[in-house]
């Protein structure tokens, strides 16, 4: 055990006399006021929990580095992806609908937020380990999150609320497929896959943009428990996830990925059968292979929960030169909404934390602020532009042109895109033990479900395959 020989002080770094006994009038009588000791201990107690994160609020995490293995300039600049690169990383993981509280072994979505500390500024992909999503416009996400966490009225979560949505919303079948197949109650951190999911850009030295998706492939095997399982899990362990990911790094035996990309050039993107920026989409393999890039490996676990993943903030808007954003809507929204949570969850300047931090140079004029730590080194260039030599715009890092098109108006979404084939096609897939699996798994998950919106889900599963619509039919009893 650690042996501890130095004075215990107060947070202003007093010595402290006595932490076990209140300052009182006599042995028995009441406390006095000036006992600053005690009121600063209940005082900093008060205050010991920042905002939980909206969603994925329970979450693991671990330190690790990104190496670059291929030579992939051909597409991107990026220094932080250029051949031999080694970036030091933080990865978190978490379930999406559950308060930090919520048991790791539930059926949901895993975040997969990844932070590269490279030497252009923090590059932050923040996935899951599903390539698509279940919207496709953000005016749904707010929705749809909502019928994800508590009803308002009994606290208590809603299958009529998650079906009833995804029943009058065809774009999240998709989704829902994945979610609820084999695939969706995962075993542990380490047995996931990660997803950039958006198309993303990839700029390369001549200022040449192609289009691009981010993959990470588990070398630990995908694994995942079956509903009854979890059960058993959960009776035992909240915490199963946590308990995984901690215990396996601290034997060393360190969880890697392979990372992957597919690519879509500008032409090829124009005459894609679907919209290569609709998240509900994935890219098939076949006609955009998967190309190597490296490994990622997590090998150290944070050294205090609270500092380090509770205040760990992931932005998509966190890009680096040489990689950029697609025209998807989800990925513009979410360009804005993250820092947005940040500076209310954690405060102006979470980016300083020593998590957030990038390990590049920062140089920015917004400086004030609450709980500004460092003493910026302006000198009278506090403004741009200035004469005073202060930091400059670099023109070397504008981007080619981002094409658009079209008239400002708002464009339903659900008129011209296919929701059902590749929901479909992930449905042929599947053996007939995860085509029995998804249907039980739908089954239970529709229980106490009015009949109105179980027949309307069942007419989408129909539409994407027949057998599916039956097989789900058929274990539900109608
Ligand atoms: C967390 C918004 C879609 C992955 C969050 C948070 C917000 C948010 C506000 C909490 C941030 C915080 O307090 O630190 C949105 C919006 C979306 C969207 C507005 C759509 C318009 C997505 C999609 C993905 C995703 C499509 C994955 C592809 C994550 C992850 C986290 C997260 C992994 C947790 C990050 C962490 O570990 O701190 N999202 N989200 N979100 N979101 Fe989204």
């Amino acid at each position: 055990m650690t042996q501890h020989s130095k004075t215990m002080t107060t947070t202003g770094g007093n010595p402290i006399a006595d932490n076990q006994n209140s300052l009182s009038a006599g042995s028995r009588g009441p406390l006095l006021l000036h006992d600053y000791q005690l009121i600063e201990k209940l005082a900093h107690q008060n205050r010991e929990r920042i905002p939980e994160r909206t969603v994925h609020a329970k979450g693991s995490a671990a330190f690790g580095t990104l190496t670059i293995t291929e030579d992939i300039s051909r597409y991107t600049k990026a220094k932080v992806l250029q051949k031999g690169t080694v970036t030091d990383l933080f990865l978190r993981f978490s379930i999406v609908a559950a308060e930090r509280g919520g048991a790791d072994a539930e059926r949901d979505v895993r975040g997969f937020a990844m932070k590269f500390y490279t030497e252009e500024g923090n590059w932050d992909l923040v996935g899951n380990n599903t390539p698509v999503f279940f919207v496709r416009d953000p005016q749904k996400f707010p929705d749809f999150i909502h019928t994800q966490k508590r009803h308002p009225k009994t606290n208590l979560r809603s299958n009529t609320a998650k079906w009833d949505f995804w029943s009058l919303s065809p774009e999240s079948l998709h989704q829902v497929t994945i979610l609820m197949s084999d695939r969706g109650l995962p075993k542990g951190y380490r047995n996931i896959d990660g997803f950039g999911s958006h198309t993303f850009s990839l700029i390369n030295a001549q200022n040449e943009r192609f289009w691009v998706k981010f993959h990470f492939k588990t070398e630990q095997e995908i694994e995942n428990y079956t509903d009854a399982e979890a059960e058993a899990v959960v009776a035992k362990s909240r915490e199963s996830s946590q308990e995984d990911l901690y215990e396996a790094i601290e034997r060393q035996e360190f969880p890697r990925w392979k990372f992957k990309i597919q690519i879509m050039t500008k032409e090829q993107a124009e005459v894609c059968a679907f919209n290569p920026f609709d998240l509900t989409k994935v890219w098939p393999h076949g006609d955009y292979p998967l190309i190597d890039v490296g490994v990622m490996e997590l090998n150290r676990n944070p050294q205090n929960y609270f500092a380090e993943v509770e205040q760990s903030s992931f932005s998509p808007s966190n890009v680096v030169p040489g990689i950029g954003f697609s025209p998807d809507k989800m990925l513009a929204a979410r360009v804005f909404s993250y820092a947005d949570a940040h500076r209310y969850r954690v405060g102006t300047h979470y980016e300083m934390l020593p998590i957030n931090r990038p390990k590049a140079e920062v140089n920015t004029y917004n400086a004030d602020g609450s709980m500004r730590f460092d003493v910026p080194d302006f000198g009278d260039a506090f403004y741009e532009p200035n004469s005073f030599g202060g930091p400059k715009e670099d023109k070397a890092y504008l981007e080619p042109a981002f094409p658009v098109n079209g008239d400002g108006d708002r464009y339903d979404h659900r008129i011209g895109n296919d929701d059902f084939s590749q929901p479909g096609a992930l449905f042929r897939l599947m053996n007939e033990d995860q085509k029995a699996q998804l249907f039980g798994n739908i089954a239970r998950a529709m229980d106490g479900v009015p009949r109105e919106i179980v027949d309307r889900q069942i007419a989408l599963f129909d539409q994407a395959d027949p057998a599916y619509g039956a097989g789900v039919r058929h274990a539900l009893g109608i």
